[in-house]
Parts: C-alpha cells; sequence; structure tokens
C-alpha cells in the first residue's frame, strides 16, 4: 500500500500542477500547529521566488483546485501562504479499512528480498552474560525481527567468542587440578566420555581464577598460550574437552537468552573460520593488498578523504596469530561463501566503531566482499547506573544479566501482587512478561547510539515512556474486546472501520494510519527506536479516545461495532509493533 503521506501528497501536487506550478512544491508533511490542522504544505513558499508571485496567491490557486477533492476536508489559506490541512474522515476510515485487509497492514514488500545476516549477541563461550551483553542481545534481535518483517530474508548469528586464550586458559587450569583426566593423556588412542567433566558453575569459577593467575604469573600464561596453540592444532584430547566447554557453555547461554527471548538462526563462532585463515590471508598476499610492516601483516585501509587517522588492519600479528579482526575478516568470507548475503549487519559497543571501519574497507578492498555487499555496524551506547557511570552491582563489580533480571521481575512481581487481581501463580507468571517489556524498551526507546540510564523505577512504571505502559493499554484493549464480545456473543464482528465520530477518534486513526510509512523508516535505519516513538504516541491517541468515549455502553450497534473495529485494528498494530521489539502482552495485569 501506497503510505498516507504519500498520498495525500500526490492529491497536493496536482492540484500545484493543475494550478501550473511545479508539482514538486505540494509536498505535504505533518502540521506542526495541530491546533490548526493536521498537516500542512509550505510549497507556496517554495514557489514564490521561481514564479516571482506572492505565495499567498499561488497558496489560493493551488487551495482552488481542491475544492471537490476527496482527500482533503479542509484546506485552509493562511498568511503568508501557508497551506493548513484536513483530511477526509472518509479517506482516512477507507485507508484504515484497506490497511486492515492488508497483509502487514499494507507495508510494502521488497520486489528483490535481500539476504541478510544480522551478527549480535557475541558472547564469550564459559564466561557468564552480564550486563554488557544486555544491549547487543536487545538490539540484535529487534533489527533481526524488524529486517524479517520487511521482507527480507534474514539469519541472527550469535558469533561466539570460542576459540581464544581464554579456552586455553580453561585448559590449563584444568589439568593443574585434574592432571589424571583422559584428555591429557597423549597416548590414549579411544573415544572420550560423552560427559563433561565439569558443571556450567564449575567452568565459570574455573574461567576467572585462571584469567586472574595468568595475569600475575608469566609461567602459567605461558602454558595456556601453548595450550592454546595445542587446540588451535588439533590435539585430540583438548578439541574434545573445548567441545565440552563449548556444549555446557552454549546450554546455559541459550537458556540465558531463551529468558531474554533471544534466538539465534545460526550458532558459529569464531573456531569455525580457523581452518580459512590461511586460504584468507594467501588471497590478500597474492592480491598485492597485504605487506608486512613490522613482522606484522597488514592491510592499508587509510582513504584521501579521511579526516583522521585510520591505522591499517593488521592481519597476521610478527609471531603469526590471528586476531580478533582476523576472524571477523575471515567470518565474512565464509558468510559470502555459504550464504551469499546482500547485506550484514553488526550489532556492538560503539568503541568498536573505528575497528568495524577498518574491517569494512579491508574486506572491500581485498574483494572478500562484492561491491553492492552492504555493510552496516550499529555502534551502541553505554548503560549507565542513576550515577551516571557504567551500570555495576552495589559493590561495583560486574552484574550477571540473570541478577539484574531477577531484580527487575521481584520489583514488577511487586507491583502486580500489590493489585491483587490474580494469583500467585500467574502474578508471577505476568512480572516477567511485563519485566521484560521494561527491560527492552527501556532499552530501545532510544536511539541505540546514545547511552541511557538503567532506572528500575522509571522502566517498571506503567504510566510514561514504558514498556508498561503500552503492554497496560493492550491489555486495556483486550479487556473491552472480551466484554463487547460477551454481550454480544460473537468473537470477531465482521464490521468495517466508520468514519471517526470526534476529534479523539481521528488522532487515533491518523497515528495508525503512518505505521507503513514508519516501519519502511525503522528498517532503513535500523532503528527499533522509532517503532517505540511510534507506539508510545499510538498508546496515547488510544487513551485520549478511551477517556472520551464511552463504547460499550453505546446504544447504537453499528457505532460501537466500527469502534471495537478499530480497537481491533489498534490492537493488532500494537502487538506486532512489541513483536518487533521482541516482547508480548499478557492478558491481564
Ligand atoms: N566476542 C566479542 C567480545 O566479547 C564480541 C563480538 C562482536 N562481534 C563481532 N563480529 N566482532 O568482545
Amino acid at each position: 500500500m501506497e503510505k498516507f503521506l504519500e498520498l495525500i501528497s500526490k492529491e497536493m501536487q496536482s492540484a500545484f500542477e493543475d494550478a501550473g506550478y511545479d508539482a514538486a512544491l505540494g509536498k505535504v508533511t505533518l502540521s506542526n500547529r495541530p491546533d490548526l490542522c493536521e498537516f500542512q504544505c509550505n510549497g507556496a513558499m517554495a514557489g514564490a521566488k521561481k514564479y516571482h508571485k506572492a505565495p499567498l496567491v499561488i497558496a489560493n490557486e493551488a487551495a482552488d483546485k481542491l475544492k471537490e477533492s476527496a482527500v482533503f476536508s479542509q484546506v485552509d489559506v493562511a498568511p503568508p501562504g501557508f497551506l493548513n490541512l484536513k483530511v477526509s474522515d472518509k479517506f482516512l476510515q477507507d485507508f484504515l479499512q484497506k490497511m486492515s485487509e492488508s497483509d502487514k497492514f499494507g507495508l510494502q514488500m521488497p520486489e528483490k528480498p535481500k539476504k541478510i545476516i544480522v551478527d549480535y549477541g557475541g558472547p564469550n563461550v564459559a564466561k557468564p552474560l552480564h550486563v554488557g551483553h544486555l544491549r547487543p542481545a536487545i538490539i540484535g534481535e529487534s533489527v533481526k525481527r524488524i529486517c524479517r518483517y520487511a521482507g527480507h530474508d534474514v539469519l541472527g548469528d550469535i558469533h561466539l567468542g570460542d576459540w581464544g586464550l581464554q579456552m586455553g586458559l580453561i585448559i590449563t587450569e584444568l589439568k593443574l587440578r585434574e592432571p589424571d583426566l583422559v584428555y591429557f593423556d597423549e597416548n590414549y588412542e579411544g573415544e572420550y566420555p560423552k560427559e563433561a567433566p565439569f558443571t556450567i558453575s564449575e567452568l565459570e569459577e574455573i574461567y576467572p581464577t585462571a584469567s586472574a593467575k595468568s595475569k600475575s604469573d608469566a609461567d602459567y600464561k605461558a602454558k595456556a598460550m601453548e595450550d592454546t596453540f595445542k587446540l588451535q592444532n588439533g590435539v585430540r584430547g583438548y578439541r574434545a574437552l573445548w567441545k565440552h566447554i563449548l556444549n555446557v557453555s552454549v546450554a546455559d547461554l541459550k537458556k540465558n537468552y531463551d529468558n531474554l527471548k533471544v534466538d539465534f538462526d545460526l550458532w558459529k563462532g569464531e573456531s569455525d573460520v580457523h581452518d580459512i585463515i590461511p586460504v584468507m590471508v594467501e588471497n590478500m598476499k597474492k592480491g598485492g593488498y597485504a605487506y608486512e610492516s613490522d613482522g606484522a601483516l597488514v592491510v592499508d585501509v587509510k582513504e584521501e578523504s579521511d579526516a583522521k587517522e585510520i591505522p591499517p588492519c593488521i592481519i597476521l600479528k610478527s609471531d603469526g596469530a590471528a586476531l580478533y579482526n582476523t576472524t571477523d575478516l575471515a567470518t565474512i568470507m565464509d558468510r559470502m561463501d555459504k550464504y551469499a548475503p546482500d547485506k550484514l549487519i553488526y550489532v556492538t559497543d560503539k568503541r568498536q566503531d573505528l575497528y568495524f571501519e577498518q574491517i569494512f574497507r579491508c574486506a572491500r578492498k581485498t574483494g572478500l566482499v562484492k561491491p553492492e555487499t552492504e555493510l552496516m555496524h550499529i555502534g551502541f551506547g553505554t548503560m549507565n547506573g542513576k550515577d551516571g557511570k557504567p551500570f555495576k552491582t552495589r559493590d561495583g563489580g560486574v552484574m550477571r544479566l540473570e541478577m539484574l533480571l531477577n531484580d527487575i521481575n521481584e520489583e514488577m512481581y511487586k507491583k502486580i501482587a500489590e493489585n491483587k487481581t490474580m494469583d500467585d501463580k500467574e502474578a508471577k507468571k505476568t512480572a516477567e512478561v511485563v519485566a521484560l517489556s521494561a527491560v527492552k524498551y527501556g532499552d530501545l526507546s532510544n536511539q541505540a547510539s546514545k547511552d541511557y540510564i538503567f532506572d528500575v523505577e522509571r522502566f517498571t512504571s506503567f504510566e510514561g515512556d514504558t514498556g508498561p505502559y503500552i503492554l497496560y493499554t493492550i491489555v486495556r484493549i483486550k479487556s473491552i474486546l472480551n466484554k463487547y464480545n460477551e454481550q454480544k456473543n460473537v468473537a470477531n464482528p465482521e464490521i468495517e472501520i466508520r468514519p471517526a465520530e470526534n476529534e479523539a477518534q481521528k488522532a487515533l486513526m491518523l497515528q495508525i494510519a503512518q505505521f507503513n510509512a514508519m516501519l519502511e523508516a525503522a528498517y532503513e535505519e535500523a532503528a527499533p527506536h522509532r517503532i517505540c516513538a511510534y507506539i508510545y504516541d499510538l498508546a496515547n491517541a488510544f487513551n485520549s479516545f478511551y477517556h472520551e468515549t464511552r463504547i460499550l455502553t453505546e446504544q447504537d450497534e453499528d457505532k460501537k461495532a466500527g469502534w471495537i473495529s478499530l480497537l481491533m485494528l489498534t490492537k493488532e498494530v500494537l502487538e506486532t509493533c512489541i513483536d518487533l521489539l521482541g516482547f508480548s502482552a499478557p492478558e491481564r495485569m
């Protein structure tokens, strides 16, 4: 379906044309004087210079052509030449009716869907998820869902950190603690046990211990590096042990991401590209892109137009070891090879902005991607505590994600239990659903690149620009619909949307009508905050309408049914939007 603003612009453009002016002058925008009009067109002012005429004259001539307009019910000319507009109730009604009958509320599907890979999450194996993993998970999940809804073929890849020194550290520490494990017997040729020799809690203790030791003990670190090398070079027992680390850790990660309603199509990791690094390096050398500099192998990525210095991409260190970016580049090669994506989107901390600039340039320059392959980095800001500093536990430590979610669930449960509208079991479940909306909306309603303050009190409030407020609105609509169905004894009345009866209803309808334009922008900019802004306005518009209108006690059954279909559409749009943000609404709260 065409976008609402485009449709009404077209009408205005024909009016300008009919009056003998350039059609382009007829561009219509949202009104910045909502007290006067719903939309406006400032084209007459722009035309004044070109046609050497007073803007008022041009505006009046265009307005004259709109006397019979089916689109506008009001075309007022205001000095010096503004066109203040209101759309006709019938036109708006028809648009919404069509929207409610269309797939995805009339969102235009791409002619040729793109293959998109979203790289997000990026946790490291054997380390518990902490608050730093919250933003990439929440933003990445939403971006993935938005791309998919926009009609593209999308894969989410977790890109596990499963290959570096951290693996060697765990192996070294295990060997120290349990030297008799069969994995360390170099002469062993049989099958290795199916059961891992540790649990997730043991693993989560082993890693930090080993990491701390390696920082104060050079011998220990040397051993860990040697063990990393052995693992990467395929020593059988080490590989078997590593598989156990991976399995135990991934099972735990899945559980945690499940709680966040975040799921990945691909559980690939850095280790998956280990074997293709030599091929990639060879190609970069052969192509004349990679050269030796101070013993390291590098690719220059600076460009003439750079305002600041962009350092070369280091492909291999002087000892021949691969780096973080080597893996990322090899992963690009692997993805192009296996999935041929048209677009790659990365969601990481914005402190990696320069890093991704280097990677993207290097990938283009060395031909890892096609010239038309889109590469996008979404760099997000820091999640701060109320003190404005990066979010920490009360004693200043790194907070585990699980703890953070437990705290907010607890807070939400208190609020819901206070209302005493449901039994304890339902209250617990509902609290989890609402708490997730609080966390996700609190994050996503900010532009991703900005820092924000994680404020539990504000995020869990049922009022204001919060997730719970949006859910509360949906639950309110659900409750009206249920009551209506009880009155009528029919589910889903086959009634169409009717023209607005009052200003509040019209405002609600106008807000709904923005859906496809909003979603298109959210996709183009990979910007979930656009959806948040839209549903906050939509929820407000609905609540104003609700407070002004006695829906269920209305005597005129047709009128009532018309409202009910408007409510159904509002609910569907809201539910679709929150699903794109990665949360859902309970039945009641
Ligand atoms: N595992 C990395 C870390 O913990 C993040 C990975 C981000 N994604 C990427 N493709 N580099 O810092």
